[in-house]
């Protein structure tokens, strides 16, 4: 997966490209590069390596010119290198080509185009697409990309320009997400919106199989028959601010401080007059309710936890059943989903690969979809029968975290709302826990502002090699998601386990000195965990605690203890889930790695 940038207009195109990429490289950045048409040729620069590489060449060698595309780039066919970025060209460099997606037919139309005489330089799947578009290419850059991608099988953004139509480019989008920015001073393209903010809000969120003629006076947009397209212009609310760091360190810490907010965002502007819950997107009627026999909650990542917490708190609140699943895993074990079944999707990109073919397959299969995500405009969002937007703003930094208390949010309002509709749960308790919704915003500010614990347990386990995290119920599932952001941004080696299968086979990996962080938050279950702590101090553990306020007895048995503010059980996730976060954050810092581009991860994984 990648970020595309495009533009033509009248100001110089290296600037507003590599502006943009500098938003995007949450997408990838092994690689990146970028082609402006220029007096008759077309300029490329591209290198390994981050987009300060690419940045601090283009100062010294500017690529002048009003029509170019940029690219950043996360590998999937051919390693980082050189040669790999992208654009990609034909061979008489005329042509340049920037795709997000992949193209699954590439090796057959390599042989194809050898065959011709086309010589490929690089191992990507992507330069096919320049040779195919050169082998149609009669003056119309538009006509043969029409023709280029009936031969594409796959998922793939493009952004393509010609020496020989120096005033346009040419977009398409399948499968691969991509936005068509407007504005007085020239057209843009991008994978995502903070790429272009600076310039306009005016945008098109592009469908699948779309082609999008752009010159610096307007654009045209097709469908694959080439019949125009009429479209709807958004207008952006997301601030140039927002999507930037305003003064943190990094996005990670900046989006983990954005907590308070993104909660109150979410949860307060869905409150109608009378106190209840309000989804506005949401039209699942108590009849609708009542034919639902199983909902499967799918996702992937953070998300996923996030899911694993909402099923929770559908059974207990709305008495559903609910399986939770990997998304790569549900769509190929052959689900048992019909009509009858509500399929939760989860993803704060709205364009994850696995999360949107598991989509695909439940629809097929006749199920109803319900998504919750963070991106308006999404492909998840826009192919789903009902949606949940968290209001959390744009969420940069790899590890997610205010995407995921957010999405916690939207399963607790989900859940109330499926439980006042179909009557499982009584006035007074649905006030309860909407009442007790309304303060976890300002218990996670008071958790904030006093990190000195997580700093410092930062410092004492970044040197180690393992760490175990441990819980049960909802704290389990918290583990999961702490254990998941430790791994991600500090490298060390991170497992989470359900307290109680410990004396099954995980306790024999504690020894001396080895870091556990114990989550025991849940009142019915602190008692197990403590004894669950004694089994592990008892073979030489040091163990940090996360319990609630008011409670004695766990910091009798651990050696640190991080104290959250009561609330419902069911909520504490929302507030147990903050000091892990700081914990992964500091560990990260402290051990000098980029916190917000860890290495081999992306943001968004559009890929399968
Ligand atoms: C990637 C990110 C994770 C994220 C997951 C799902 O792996 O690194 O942080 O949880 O994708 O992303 P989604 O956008 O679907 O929530």
């Amino acid at each position: 997966m990648c970020g595309i940038v495009g533009y033509v207009g009248s100001r110089q195109a290296q600037n507003v490209i590599i502006e943009g990429l500098e938003k995007l490289e949450y997408r990838g950045y092994d690689s990146s590069g970028i082609a402006v048409v220029h007096e008759n040729s077309i300029n490329t620069a591209k290198f390994k390596g981050r987009l300060s590489v690419l940045d601090n060449f283009t100062k010294e060698n500017p690529i002048t010119g009003n029509v170019g595309i940029g690219h950043t780039r996360w590998a999937t066919h051919g390693a980082p290198s050189d040669i790999n970025s992208h654009p990609h060209l034909n061979n008489k460099e005329t042509i340049a080509v920037v795709h997000n997606g992949i193209i699954e037919n590439y090796l057959t139309l390599k042989e194809e185009l050898q065959s011709k005489g086309y010589q490929f330089v690089s191992e990507t799947d992507t330069e096919v697409i320049a040779h195919i578009v050169d082998y149609y290419y009669e003056g119309d850059l538009m006509e043969a990309v029409f023709k280029a991608i009936k031969k594409l099988k796959g998922a793939y953004a493009l952004g393509v320009i010609a020496k020989d139509s120096p005033g346009e480019m040419i977009a398409v989008r399948k499968e691969s997400p991509l936005i068509v920015g407007l504005s007085e001073d020239g057209n843009y393209i991008a994978s995502d919106v903070p790429a272009i903010l600076n310039y306009t809000r005016d945008v098109y969120f592009l469908d699948n199989g779309e082609v999008v003629r752009l010159k610096p006076s307007g654009v045209e947009i097709f469908d694959f028959d080439k019949n125009p397209v009429d479209k709807e212009v958004h207008t952006v609310e997301w601030s140039v601010e927002a999507a930037t760091k305003g003064g943190y360190e990094h996005f990670m810490l900046k989006e983990v401080y954005e907590q308070p907010q993104a909660i109150k965002e979410t949860l307060t502007r869905r409150i109608d007059e009378d106190g209840y819950i309000k989804l506005d997107d949401i039209k699942l009627s108590a009849e609708d309710l009542n034919s639902i026999n199983k909902i499967y909650i799918v996702a992937c990542g953070t998300a996923y936890h996030a899911g694993k917490i909402g099923k929770l708190a559908i059974e207990k609140l709305a008495k559903i059943p609910v399986e939770t699943d990997i998304a790569s895993e549900f769509r190929y074990s052959d689900p048992f989903v019909d009509k009858n079944t509500l399929l939760i999707l989860v993803s704060q990109s709205g364009e994850t690969a696995d999360t949107l073919a598991a989509l695909r397959e439940a629809k097929r299969k006749g199920a109803r979809v319900l998504s919750i995500t963070n991106v308006v405009g999404s492909s998840i969002a826009r192919e789903s029968d009902d949606v949940f937007y968290t209001w959390a703003g744009p969420e940069v930094a790899v590890a997610s975290t205010k995407a995921y208390t957010t999405q916690l949010i939207a399963f607790y309002m989900v859940a109330l709302n499926m439980a006042i509709k179909k009557g499982t749960i009584t006035k007074e308790l649905y006030f309860e826990v909407l009442d007790e919704m309304k303060t976890l915003s300002s218990k996670v500010e008071s958790l904030l502002e006093n990190v000195d614990a997580e700093k410092s347990i930062a410092e004492r386990i970044k040197d180690k090699s393992s760490l175990f995290y441990l819980g049960r119920g909802a704290d389990y599932q918290t583990a999961l998601e702490g254990s998941l952001k430790l791994k991600e941004i500090s490298y060390i080696f991170t497992e989470a386990f359900a307290a109680g299968e410990l004396k099954h086979g995980t306790i024999a990996l504690i020894e001396e000195g080895t870091p556990v962080v114990a989550i025991a938050t849940q009142k019915d279950l602190v008692g197990k965990m403590i004894s669950n702590i004694k089994e592990v101090k008892a073979r030489g553990a040091y163990v940090y605690a996360i319990a609630t306020e008011g409670e004695t007895e766990i910091k009798k048995v651990a050696d640190e203890v991080i104290y959250i503010p009561e609330t419902l059980d069911i909520l504490k996730p929302v507030l147990s889930v903050i000091p892990t976060q700081l914990i992964a954050y500091y560990t990260s810092l402290a051990k000098g790695i980029d916190v917000d581009k860890p290495r081999n991860l992306a943001k968004s994984v559009t890929v399968e």
